[in-house]
């Protein structure tokens, strides 16, 4: 998504200097362009050859630094998608605040008409200083998005506001505002994902196989393409978005289940919440895609206490085997409820995963339950279902059915953005 992207990164002088090349080296192996310009302060930090083997460009300091462009703070601010001040100093604010343009990272800045960021990284009192805070609220009225800093251990060994988000979050900003165009501004789109919990008791419950990735991957490119995205979620597991926590982290880790940038996200546990959560939400969507697998089935009852295994009532068969029996009852079908009540406008997309009859089962389903689309795959075809990052669909309309190729989740949902809204 970031391939052949220009994007600028200004590193001031704050201790948080050397988490900006973590970031760069990241937006590099995605395939962008990455120019980082930075101030005097900013090298007693982190040495220029450091951002400039990352990032494969020399760092620009001065403004007069001709070697590379002839008038270089236009040359630089003209090409730029995006320009991302972090860490960004109190000082640096102040400056970028008022129209101060002395070195070639504010120049540049004054100069750019691209989507701009600062990341604000200091000392609490500094933060919290009126100045600064004034200063932040004149950045923001000029159209300029400030992130807050987080909460936690900052260099002068306290635990305070001041901290600049780690290089992942700085990485999802980046593609949130720059992979897509904002084609669907203006437009809600309601999408469920993940398994639904259906209770037997405080300790068990009734589950599926599904990992959410789909649905996650739908709400991230709604988002970044402008659309309000509300994401209803059942219970998932740690989620890798495709970003690569590896080189962010240096650790490999995964940073747990990750909300994608502009989403808000519901967290549900059964189908009955989700049920409520999408009748709270649907009224002024213009799309609600149910991407989420919910249960079919849920426990008649959810005991209050565990059950113990000799209560369950059981059964001998003809072989004299012990049969234990849960007794189920059918939860709600929230996407046959939705095309019971959809209003004219609006668009209605369900899933259908099977393992045979793939277009037979899923056309049924898009009468039955009113939808507008059914997004098919089969379970038994390599790279698609539950858990992988790529998906084979058929998109099935009631005047087309549309095969697409193997392609990753998140441009599968982008198709699957194109058709409802196109
Ligand atoms: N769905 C729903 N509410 C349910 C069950 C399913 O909204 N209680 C939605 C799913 O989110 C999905 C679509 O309906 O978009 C799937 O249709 P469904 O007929 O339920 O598929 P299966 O559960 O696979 O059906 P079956 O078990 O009959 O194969």
């Amino acid at each position: 998504m970031l391939s052949g992207k220009k994007i600028i990164i200004g590193v001031s002088g704050g201790i948080a200097a050397y988490k900006s090349a973590a970031l760069v080296s990241a937006l590099k192996q995605a395939g962008a362009d990455v120019q980082v310009l930075m101030t005097e302060n900013a090298e007693k930090f982190v040495g220029r050859i450091t951002f400039e083997a990352l990032s494969g460009h020399r760092v620009i300091t001065d403004t007069f630094d001709s070697e590379e462009y002839i008038i270089p703070h236009i040359a630089v601010a003209k090409t730029a998608d995006i320009f991302m001040v972090a860490p960004a100093t109190a000082d640096i604010i102040a400056k970028l605040a008022n129209g101060i343009a002395d070195d070639m990272l504010t120049s540049c800045f004054i100069a750019s008409d691209c989507p701009k960021v600062i990341v604000p990284a200091m000392n609490v009192k500094m933060y919290e200083n009126p100045a600064t805070r004034e200063n932040i609220e004149k950045l923001k009225r000029h159209g300029i998005t400030v992130l807050d800093p987080d909460e936690g251990h900052l260099a002068e060994g306290i635990s305070a506001k001041g901290k600049m988000p780690e290089p992942s979050v700085l990485y999802r900003y980046i593609e949130y505002l720059v992979s897509y165009g904002k084609d669907l501004v203006g437009k809600k789109v309601v999408i469920t994902a993940g398994p639904t919990r259906e209770s037997l008791d405080p300790v068990r419950f009734i589950t599926n196989r599904s990992t959410g990735k789909m649905g996650y991957a739908l709400a991230k490119v709604a988002a970044a393409r402008g659309a309000e995205t509300v994401l209803i979620s059942g219970h998932v597991n740690e989620l890798s978005d495709g970003v690569n926590n590896a080189v962010l982290t240096g650790t490999g880790a995964s940073d747990g289940v990750i909300t994608p940038v502009g989403v808000r996200r519901i967290d549900v546990e059964s189908a009955e919440d989700m049920l409520k959560a999408v009748k709270a939400e649907y009224k002024n969507a213009d799309c609600v895609i149910m991407a989420a697998a919910v249960a079919d089935f849920r426990p008649l009852a959810a005991a209050k206490d565990k059950i113990k295994k000799d209560e369950l009532p059981e059964e001998e068969d003809e072989k004299g085997r012990k049969q234990y029996i849960l007794s189920l009852e059918r939860t709600e079908d929230i996407l046959l409820w939705l095309g019971k009540h959809k209003k004219k406008a609006q668009k209605l997309v369900g899933f259908s995963m099977e393992t045979r009859d793939l277009i037979e089962n899923s056309e049924k389903k898009l009468t039955k339950k009113n939808a507008d689309m059914i997004i098919a795959n089969d379970l038994n075809t390599k790279g698609a279902g539950f858990g992988t990052d790529t998906n084979v669909i058929t998109i099935i309309k009631e005047d087309s059915i549309t095969e697409l190729p193997i392609m990753t989740k998140e441009e599968a949902a982008a198709e699957i953005l194109d058709e409802v809204f196109g």
